[in-house]
């Protein structure tokens, strides 16, 4: 195992009926700016008892961050809070409400000369407005870790940055928020926290037992959870694990002391700057793909996950190999997931601009920092 050091002070209050705790949450005295994205909150009632929760306090709204949240928006809000002296930042919604508070938070305190080199420049944050959050949408992890991911249209880019400074002081998780969901975006949120343990697990071994059956664990909830709560979608239980294995996913936990991936990502936030895919449907594309292309040095762990985690039966890797990526992809297409290149009219040829982007910053991909531009356009074509 690789050395670590590893704190998460986040605050998790979870389960039925836990808005109401944002009294206990919040002192008195803090001027709040309640963030929220499009109106979800304001149809489900999750909007109702916030307000309710926050009875007594001097609350200033921010509505309309849109999904993949774009910079403009988030220097609206920066200007609010400024203007309006904010000392707390809530944020009610999904990881697109939460990840562009955490950037309004650090952004808010920002003393260099543009916002956005925090993002394109790794601009060092010294502090942020302190921020909590009601969570919506189990997918992102964002409620349990330090990463926040920001778009910008005009320049076509959509880029991350993490700092411990926008840690969340809480994160309120009541699963019942999640019944309101549209299907496609539960199935989004499984999809996109199953690659979230992918690109911290489907690399090669460290002798890291703990970190890999966390991991294992992990991923064999999500498929058996997110098969049921298809069928079953009013079912608490299903939708509780669901949101407990979207936060144990990326809150650090199991990345600590093993190798990281993330090429995945990495490529699917291009395809989503340049063709506004969801973020979960750009992984379900490019995973396999990458684990087609990464075959011979991801193959021991592709072995072992196929046997862990879909119960392979056969002392032959290869086969084993087969079996798991093909069983990943039906997982994904039984939750109505795209997979390919082609299932959302694209070719590898649209993907050229993407391509550049990556040629571009000179990124080095992968575990082993050897997917270059030239390797993504060979993983596009695996995609196709
Ligand atoms: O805007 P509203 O009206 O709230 O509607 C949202 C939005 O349209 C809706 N929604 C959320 N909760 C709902 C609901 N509708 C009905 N009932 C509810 N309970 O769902 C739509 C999608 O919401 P969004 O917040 O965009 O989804 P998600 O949580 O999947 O977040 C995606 C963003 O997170 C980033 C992605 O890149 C993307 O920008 N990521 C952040 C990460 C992090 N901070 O660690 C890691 C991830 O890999 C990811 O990159
Ligand atoms: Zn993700």
């Amino acid at each position: 195992m690789q050395n670590f050091e590893y704190r998460n002070p986040v605050k998790i209050v979870f389960g039925k009926g836990t808005i109401g705790k944002l009294s206990d949450l919040i002192t008195k005295d803090k001027k709040i700016l309640l963030a929220y994205g499009g109106g979800s909150i304001k149809k489900n009632g999750v909007y109702d008892q916030v307000v309710k929760a926050l009875k007594g306090y001097s609350v200033v709204e921010f509505a309309g961050i849109e999904p993949n949240p774009q910079y403009d928006t988030c220097m609206r809000a920066v200007k609010v809070v400024k203007d309006e002296k904010i000392d707390f930042i809530l944020s009610v919604g999904g990881g697109s409400v939460l990840d562009a508070v955490k950037f309004i938070a650090a952004a808010a305190k920002f003393e260099g000369p543009e916002s956005w080199d925090i993002l394109t420049k790794n601009a060092k944050i010294k502090s942020a407005v302190p921020l909590g959050c009601v969570l919506t949408l189990p997918a992102t992890g964002s409620e349990m870790n330090t990463n926040a991911v920001i778009s910008r249209s005009k320049t076509g880019e959509k880029l991350a940055f993490s700092s411990e400074q926008v840690s969340p002081v809480f994160s309120i998780l009541d699963p019942e928020t999640t019944y309101s969901l549209p299907e496609s975006q539960v199935a989004n949120g499984v999809v996109d926290a199953f690659v979230h343990v992918m690109e911290q697990y489907m690399t090669y071994d460290v002798n890291s037992p703990v970190q890999d059956r966390f991991a294992e664990g992990i991923l064999k909830t999500l498929i058996e959870e997110g098969q049921k709560v298809m069928t079953d979608p009013k079912n608490y239980e299903v939708r509780a694990n669901i949101m407990w294995a979207a936060t144990m996913a990326l809150n650090g936990l199991i990345g600590q002391g093993v190798p990281q991936d993330w090429a995945t990502h990495m490529i699917g936030h291009e395809l989503t700057a340049l063709y506004n895919i969801d973020h979960a449907r750009t992984l379900a594309i490019i995973m396999p793909a990458v684990w087609k292309h990464q075959r011979q040095q991801k193959g021991a762990k592709l072995a072992q996950y196929a046997r862990r985690v879909w119960d392979v039966q056969t002392s032959d890797d290869n086969k084993a190999i087969d079996a798991a990526i093909q069983k990943t992809i039906d997982f994904f297409r039984g939750l109505d997931i795209p997979t390919t290149l082609g299932d959302v009219d694209l070719t590898p040829e649209d993907c050229k601009k993407a391509v550049e982007q990556l040629r571009n910053r000179g990124s080095k991909l992968g575990e082993r920092g050897i997917i270059t531009a030239k390797q993504v356009e060979e993983i596009f074509s695996l995609a196709a």
